[in-house]
């Protein structure tokens, strides 16, 4: 059985045996998950966080660039103002923390040329889907959010030029556990 915790390595278990996560099989979490919306008033401790940052890193990236960058907002000031920026979304500033995942197109693109804001804007992607599921092991809730205006998010957190904010992921200890919206089969076709 390959388990979250196996994903993530020996360090894991040794260094956050406090932390509210224990063996997960994969498609557990994967069936598991939920966008979490609503948030208990519960801090949720750096530690924690930066073991979620450690997650995210561990997904794959085009040429293993990684070419994301993370700006983890706890200021209550910060995540009133990123709320605004996604159309007044509450979940964002009533979680205790915001991770707003950025593609580093400058650095992607200085391998890949005109394919690289492609490449970095699929690196954070990808790192986001890493942090779900661990966030979602770890007995956290989080939510992906993608409807935010993007220059007001760049202004408020000052990010440079050549770094594209794409996920605002709000994070907290769960206030609520919603049903599955269920899922479409695969749609796919088959060349054999
Ligand atoms: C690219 C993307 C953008 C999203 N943007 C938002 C958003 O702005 N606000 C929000 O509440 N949820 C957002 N979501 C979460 C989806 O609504 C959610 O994943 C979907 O309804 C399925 O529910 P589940 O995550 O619980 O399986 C977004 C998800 C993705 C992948």
């Amino acid at each position: 059985m390959l388990c979250v915790c196996d994903v993530m390595g020996e360090w894991h278990k040794s260094k956050f045996t406090d932390l509210q996560h224990g063996f997960m099989d994969v498609f557990d979490a994967l069936e598991g998950r939920r966008s979490i919306r609503a948030y208990q008033d519960r801090p949720v401790s750096r530690e924690t966080v930066e073991k979620l940052l450690q997650a995210a890193e561990l997904a794959p990236s085009a040429g293993n660039l990684q070419s994301r960058r993370y700006v983890v907002v706890m200021c209550q000031d910060l995540r009133k103002a990123l709320a605004l920026a996604a159309y007044g979304q509450s979940h964002i500033s009533s979680a205790p923390v915001d991770i707003v995942v950025c593609a580093d197109v400058r650095r992607s693109s200085r391998r890949y040329g005109d394919r690289g804001s492609l490449y970095a804007i699929q690196d954070a992607d990808a790192a986001v889907m890493c942090m779900l599921l661990a966030a979602h092991a770890m007995g956290l809730g989080a939510c992906w959010n993608g409807a935010f205006d993007e220059e007001m998010v760049r202004d408020i957190l000052s990010i440079e030029e050549g770094v594209a904010p794409v996920a605002i992921i709000s994070l907290g200890w769960p206030a609520e556990s919603p049903r599955s919206p269920g899922r479409l089969p695969p749609n796919a076709r088959w060349e054999v």
